[in-house]
Parts: C-alpha cells; sequence; structure tokens
C-alpha cells in the first residue's frame, strides 16, 4: 500500500528518500549488490565510479589511484579535466576523480549482480572491510567482496593472493538509454550530502536521480546522457610533497621528464617517419590536419591503414603505456648491447642487454611496435613474458621493446635442436610447461576485454625461465577483437588453424588450434612441419583422431608415435600421454565451434593430477594462481 502511495506522490518519495539518506548515509553499505538482468542491452558497459583522492589512505596521486584500478593515469585524467600536464602533480584532499569501470552483469546464487572486477593483491593488514572502506571508499561492501570471492577466508588472508573487489555499477536499461541515460555514474553519499546538494553539484535534478535509483542506499547512480566536467582545484606544478612521499614524487617527475622529451622524440620520429612512408609509396592520400579524427575510424575499417590513422593511433596507444613503463635513452640500449654488436644477438632482431646489473632482452622494431605495445600494456599475468620498458630512436625511426630475459631460451630449441637440450625434457617438465601455456592463453583470451588472440603460438615463441617454467612471447602479431575477418595472412606453416588459413577467420580458437599443435611436439619431439613440407598435426589426426581412435593397438601406436625420449622416462605413463595426445586432437577439429576453449583444457589438464602427479615441486593450479 505505501508502495502505490508512493508511485503517486513523486514529492512524497522525494522525502521518503531524503530522509532515508540523511538517516543512512556514512555507513558502509550493508549489501551484496546491485540486481541487474543479465538481458540489459548495454551490458557489459563502459562506466565511471566517482572517486575522491584521499589523504588518510595515501591514494593522492593518479598513478596509485590507477594502480588500484587497473586503469593508466591518463584514462582517469580524460574524463576528470585533468591536463595532461598535471598527470604526476600530488592531488589535493577530496579532489574528485572519474575512475573509468568496465561493468558487467554476473550470475551470483540465482541472482545477477552488477559489478566492476577489480583484481586486488593482498598486502599486509588487509581485510575485506578495510579495503572496502578504506581505498575502495565504499564502492563495494565486504558482504559483496566475500559473495564473489568464496574461495577465500575473509579474516584469514593470505599476502599475495588476488581478489575480485566488485565495484558497484549499473548499466542503463531500456527504458533508460532511450530515455537518453548514458552513463550511470557509481558516487557514495557522503555525510555532508544530501540529494540537492549532489544534484547541484552535476547539473542535474533532484528527480531524474530518485526515479534512476530504485532502492535508497549509499551508493547512488547518477544518470548523465554524457559524462559532466569536473572543476578541479588549481594545483600548482611544484608543489611541496610531504617529506615522506618526496622520494616517489621525485621519481614521477623525473618521468614526466622523460615522457616530456619523448614526446618530443615521437613526433620527430613520426614526422620522419611519415616522410619516409610518403616517398616510398607514391600515393598519398593527403586529407589536411584538420579532419585528422574525423573519418580515421571508416577507413581503418577497410584494413590498411594510412599513415594519419597510424600516427593518431600510434600518439594514442604509446601515450597510454607511458606511465607503466620505464623509458630508456637509445645510448643506454647501446651500451647495454655494446652497439647491438652480434655477440649480443639472441635471434632474429632480439639482442640480450645490461641495464643497471639487470640481463633484460632487446627486441628492434620498425614503428609497428605500436600493436604489440598495446596490447601489453593491457596484459600482466606470470605465464606472459613481461614488457619492461621501451625506447624510441629518432634517428633511424626504430622502436626498441625491453622484456624480462629468459634464460632458458625457447621451447622449439630444447625440443628440436640437434646436439643442444634435445630430448632433455622430462614428461613432468612438458606437461608443465603444457599447463603453463594454457594458463597463459586462457588469460589473454577470458580475462582481457576486447579478447586478445595471439595469432601465433608455436614453441619458438615459448620461453622457459630458469625453474623452467613457460611463458608466452612475441605479440607482434596479436589482435584484439576477435571474430574479425582479415585479408592478411600471417603466421607459421604448420600452426596455423585451416579457417584462418582459408577465409582469415580470427578467433581465439585458432591459439586452441596451434596450441594443440605444441601438445603434439611436446609428445612427439617431432617439428610442427618436415623438410618436405607435410605439417604434423594431419599425421596425428589420421593416427589418434576419428575412426581410428579405437583402443585395440593404440597403445602401440603411441608408443611407435612418442619421442623416444620419453618412452625412456620411467615418469611417463602411456595413459598420461594418452590423455594429453586427446587433449591435442580436440584442439585440431576442423570446425573452431568444436573445438574446446582454453578454459575447457587448463581444467582437463588439471582434472588428470591423479594422472600427472603435479604434487612434487608444489605444482598445482593453486600455486598457479599465487604465482601472479
Ligand atoms: C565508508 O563507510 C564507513 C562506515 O561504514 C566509514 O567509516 C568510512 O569513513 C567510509 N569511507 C569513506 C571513504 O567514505
Ligand atoms: C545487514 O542486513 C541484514 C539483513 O538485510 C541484517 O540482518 C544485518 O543485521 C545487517 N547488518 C548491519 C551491520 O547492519
Ligand atoms: C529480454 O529482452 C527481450 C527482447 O529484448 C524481451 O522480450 C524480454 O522480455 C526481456 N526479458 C527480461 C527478463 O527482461
Ligand atoms: C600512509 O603513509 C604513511 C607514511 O608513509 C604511513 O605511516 C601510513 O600508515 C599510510 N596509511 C595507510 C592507510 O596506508
Ligand atoms: C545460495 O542458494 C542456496 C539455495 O538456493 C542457499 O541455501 C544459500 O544460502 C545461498 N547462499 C548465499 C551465499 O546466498
Ligand atoms: C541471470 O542471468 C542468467 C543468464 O546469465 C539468466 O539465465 C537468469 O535468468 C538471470 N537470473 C535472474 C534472476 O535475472
Ligand atoms: C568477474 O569476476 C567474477 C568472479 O571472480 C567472475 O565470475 C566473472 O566472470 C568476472 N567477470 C569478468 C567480466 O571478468
Ligand atoms: C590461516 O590460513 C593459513 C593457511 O592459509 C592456515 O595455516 C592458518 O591456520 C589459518 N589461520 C586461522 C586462524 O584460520
Ligand atoms: C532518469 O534520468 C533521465 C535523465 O536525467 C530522466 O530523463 C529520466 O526520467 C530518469 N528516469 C528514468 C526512469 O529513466
Ligand atoms: C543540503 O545541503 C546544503 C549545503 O550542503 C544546504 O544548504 C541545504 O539546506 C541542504 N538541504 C537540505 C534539504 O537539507
Ligand atoms: C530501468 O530502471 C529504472 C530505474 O531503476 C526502472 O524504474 C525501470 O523500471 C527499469 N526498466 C526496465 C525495463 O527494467
Ligand atoms: C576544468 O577545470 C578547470 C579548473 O581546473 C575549470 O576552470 C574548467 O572550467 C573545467 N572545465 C570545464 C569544461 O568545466
Amino acid at each position: 500500500m505505501m508502495g502505490s502511495q508512493l508511485h503517486r506522490s513523486p514529492l512524497l518519495l522525494l522525502f521518503f528518500v531524503v530522509v532515508l539518506f540523511l538517516h543512512r548515509s556514512h555507513a558502509q553499505p550493508n549489501i551484496t549488490g546491485y540486481t541487474c538482468t543479465a538481458n540489459q542491452t548495454h551490458s557489459p558497459c563502459q562506466t565511471y565510479a566517482f572517486y575522491r583522492a584521499s589523504l588518510s589512505q595515501n591514494y593522492t596521486d593518479l598513478a596509485s589511484i590507477g594502480d588500484l584500478f587497473g586503469v593508466s593515469r591518463l584514462m582517469i585524467a580524460d574524463p576528470s579535466n585533468i591536463s595532461s600536464s598535471a598527470l604526476s602533480a600530488t592531488l589535493a584532499a577530496d579532489q574528485p576523480l572519474f575512475v573509468p569501470l568496465t561493468c558487467s552483469c554476473n550470475p551470483h546464487n540465482g541472482t545477477n549482480i552488477s559489478y566492476a572486477n577489480i583484481t586486488y593483491t593482498i598486502r599486509a593488514g588487509d581485510t575485506f572491510l578495510r579495503l572496502s572502506t578504506g581505498p575502495f571508499e565504499n564502492l563495494t561492501s565486504y558482504q559483496s567482496v566475500e559473495l564473489v570471492n568464496p574461495d577465500l577466508v575473509a579474516t584469514n588472508l593470505t599476502i599475495g593472493v588476488d581478489a575480485v573487489f566488485p565495484i558497484f555499477c549499473k548499466c542503463p536499461n531500456e527504458t533508460q538509454s532511450t530515455g537518453g541515460v548514458n552513463f550511470l555514474v557509481s558516487y557514495v553519499l557522503q555525510p555532508s550530502d544530501n540529494l540537492s546538494s549532489v544534484a547541484s553539484r552535476f547539473g542535474i535534478q533532484e528527480q531524474s536521480i530518485v526515479s534512476n535509483n530504485t532502492k535508497s542506499t549509499e551508493t547512488l547512480f547518477l544518470p548523465f546522457s554524457k559524462l559532466p566536467s569536473l572543476t578541479q582545484p588549481i594545483v600548482s606544478a611544484n608543489t611541496s610533497a610531504p617529506s615522506a612521499r618526496e622520494e616517489r614524487t621525485g621519481l614521477i617527475v623525473g618521468l614526466a621528464i622523460g615522457v616530456g622529451v619523448l614526446g618530443v622524440f615521437l613526433i620527430l620520429g613520426i614526422a620522419l617517419w611519415l616522410h619516409r612512408e610518403r616517398s616510398n609509396k607514391k600515393r598519398v592520400p593527403g586529407p589536411g590536419p584538420a579532419n585528422l579524427e574525423g573519418d580515421g575510424e571508416k577507413r581503418m575499417a577497410r584494413g590498411e591503414k594510412g599513415p594519419r590513422e597510424m600516427e593518431v593511433n600510434l600518439m594514442a596507444d604509446v601515450s597510454g603505456c607511458l606511465d607503466k613503463y620505464r623509458v630508456f635513452g637509445i645510448d643506454e640500449l647501446k651500451e647495454a648491447t655494446d652497439g647491438f654488436s652480434s655477440r649480443c644477438l639472441i635471434q632474429g632482431s632480439v639482442y640480450k642487454g645490461f641495464l643497471d646489473g639487470e640481463v633484460f632482452a632487446i627486441k628492434k622494431m620498425k614503428w609497428n611496435a605500436y600493436e604489440e605495445l598495446k596490447i601489453l600494456q593491457k596484459v600482466n599475468h606470470g605465464n606472459l613474458v613481461r614488457l619492461e620498458g621501451f625506447c624510441i630512436d629518432p634517428e633511424d625511426a626504430n622502436c626498441y621493446l625491453i622484456y624480462e630475459f629468459l634464460p632458458n631460451g625457447s621451447l622449439h630449441s630444447w625440443l628440436h635442436d640437434a646436439g643442444g637440450h634435445q630430448g632433455r625434457l622430462s614428461w613432468k617438465t612438458r606437461l608443465r610447461i603444457a599447463f603453463d601455456v594454457a594458463n597463459g592463453l586462457q588469460y589473454i583470451h577470458e580475462h582481457t576485454r576486447p579478447r586478445v588472440v595471439h595469432k601465433d603460438i608455436k614453441s619458438s615463441n615459448i620461453l622457459l625461465d630458469s625453474n623452467m617454467r613457460a611463458k608466452i612471447a612475441n605479440f607482434g602479431l596479436a589482435k584484439s577483437g576477435c571474430n574479425a575477418i582479415t585479408m592478411h595472412i600471417v603466421g607459421t606453416q604448420g600452426y596455423i588453424a585451416p579457417e584462418y588459413l582459408s577465409d582469415g577467420v580470427v578467433s581465439t580458437r585458432m591459439d586452441v588450434f596451434s596450441f594443440g599443435v605444441v601438445l603434439l611436439e611436446l609428445v612427439s619431439g617431432r617439428e610442427a612441419m618436415d623438410e618436405e613440407g607435410r605439417v604434423m598435426w594431419a599425421a596425428a589426426v589420421e593416427a589418434f583422431g576419428g575412426r581410428s581412435s579405437e583402443e585395440i593397438g593404440k597403445a602401440e601406436r603411441l608408443r611407435g608415435w612418442m619421442d623416444e625420449a620419453l618412452v625412456a622416462d620411467s615418469s611417463c605413463s602411456v595413459e598420461s600421454v594418452a590423455s594429453v595426445v586427446s587433449v591435442a586432437i580436440s584442439c585440431l577439429n576442423r570446425d573452431p565451434a568444436k573445438r574446446p576453449s582454453m578454459v575447457d583444457i587448463v581444467y582437463a589438464l588439471c582434472k588428470s593430477d591423479d594422472v600427472f602427479d603435479f604434487s612434487e615441486d608444489g605444482f598445482s593450479a593453486e600455486a598457479q594462481v599465487s604465482a601472479r
């Protein structure tokens, strides 16, 4: 009865809500989250949370807030009306920011809850309550964190473990988006707030706040058709920082200078490169600088990118990456590699170099580095080779990517280099390598938005660290975004999925196919393609797939096909080899839709751990998770 009365009388509702707000504000929200219907047209959506720089929590610069939410400084500065020259300034207390979120609808125990996943690595002294009320400023509740992390014990968190913090958010529903609401910004009410003060601060009607929020909780979802512009306090560039933070500020200022210098180089380099590009190809599509942004998007869809679009992309992409990586000078790199001498060459255009006493792998590239940079800035996983920094050389328009150095080289050399390590990998090590690669691929396929497809999975792109743990390298051909069609076929014979070769279909399932070939390599020790150009996978499918998969004589056929070193390995059971081969065969299905996903594969490899006995040397799925 009360409900219908409220419906009829917006004023009464308003009053009711205001009273509730005044009553309830300044309390940690006592809810597990906001429900959603998975039906919603715009879910997942890009939205924002209103965040206040917090002196008490030490979140007083864009870098640390960006780290907390897993975004770059620029991604916060842009929507928050902070100029790029102030990226490294210390923020004022309570300085308002819009932090970007990817909001999605997630099923939980029968209801669907709307939130943005933020991964946080637990540190000493952290509890869900402290983190949600402190750093996350009540944008989530500890109840919700508990719900989303059923495996973690709230009162006994292990340092270094990753927890998902579900930041409350909402995507506009059908009615709202037809009514012109494009963003629902998450806003946590403060003790000093009331509905009218919030409404006037953001230039919206009290009534539209009320009608767009079903529950009167501490988190409001403010409806906007266009993100409002925040008024930022004037921060003088040389604010004296508290002494405790001086060191960090110094570092950041140093980086900012580096970035500035780099910007100049970048422009020089681009000018030079553009010039060359134009004199090389005589056809010049000459759009004036005025319509630079205008039709860029449309022309990119045609596949080949014009130099202009490349320039715009490069600028945007590289500037987005700058905050996370070290910027090296070309002189440093020359010194590190003896002037790129052949003694330091690892393979191709990759050099080994010592920088500040540490070893790095330095890859020399032309300007096409931007695709790889763009992808690497989004990924961070223990089974992917880590990018440490980059360098741009304006002289010859080269770009250098600096990676962690992996001392044990490529899986290809361990499997196939005659006289080298050939045949020296035990079955257990091979299984662990397979598992590591599967984990890395699962991460890029499932946990990046948009999804990343590597496109060139092969044993020479799998590198081994000092503990023989595998990492995926070389994202030079990788693509973000899925189910695209490309006319420009790249990749390596023997590993390429048939649908990609024939139709140029790009999907995560093409990596699954290539992974299947790598599994076969691990089992057989044979190359993916022999000297006569015959591909190994076709022979394997013939021997172990389809009708010939009958059990009779299968063990014999397997033994005949296995790497000789494995036949001699007493820890290697035929059952375990057979189960890996069956995973491989399912990856090699001609129909991409029938191939398993990497999630299925990781599960299949895990599930067999009674067969594989991973328990020795602490290898388990848990170890994988915490190794991140
Ligand atoms: C979050 O709510 C708690 C009360 O539940 C309050 O003590 C704390 O100050 C709030 N945090 C922020 C950042 O407003
Ligand atoms: C939170 O809400 C539940 C029921 O909705 C209630 O039982 C519980 O006492 C509340 N907790 C607090 C701290 O208000
Ligand atoms: C889901 O969307 C369809 C069409 O858009 C609509 O007919 C249906 O009622 C919706 N279901 C729910 C539960 O909102
Ligand atoms: C903030 O930093 C100061 C000095 O570094 C430290 O004493 C304090 O405990 C920090 N506060 C939090 C909430 O981490
Ligand atoms: C999940 O649902 C089951 C029954 O549907 C219920 O018993 C259980 O308490 C629920 N768990 C949570 C955390 O809500
Ligand atoms: C939750 O979402 C699933 C689809 O992901 C849908 O089938 C289910 O009906 C939804 N449940 C509710 C209560 O909306
Ligand atoms: C967010 O995290 C939950 C729980 O870990 C998971 O079920 C869900 O798939 C994740 N969503 C996205 C979009 O990553
Ligand atoms: C906390 O967890 C660790 C292992 O994760 C366990 O050894 C310890 O007994 C637990 N402590 C409590 C009080 O539950
Ligand atoms: C939501 O907000 C928009 C814009 O402020 C307004 O037009 C609309 O009436 C509000 N209510 C609903 C239910 O969409
Ligand atoms: C809301 O707060 C402002 C100051 O922040 C005050 O002037 C105004 O009277 C308050 N309105 C109500 C309804 O409490
Ligand atoms: C959309 O959300 C608004 C506010 O929460 C609600 O009043 C409206 O009924 C919702 N519309 C649909 C179709 O769910
Ligand atoms: C951006 O912030 C400045 C103050 O730093 C303010 O003067 C300006 O009006 C803001 N821009 C807009 C579009 O509101």
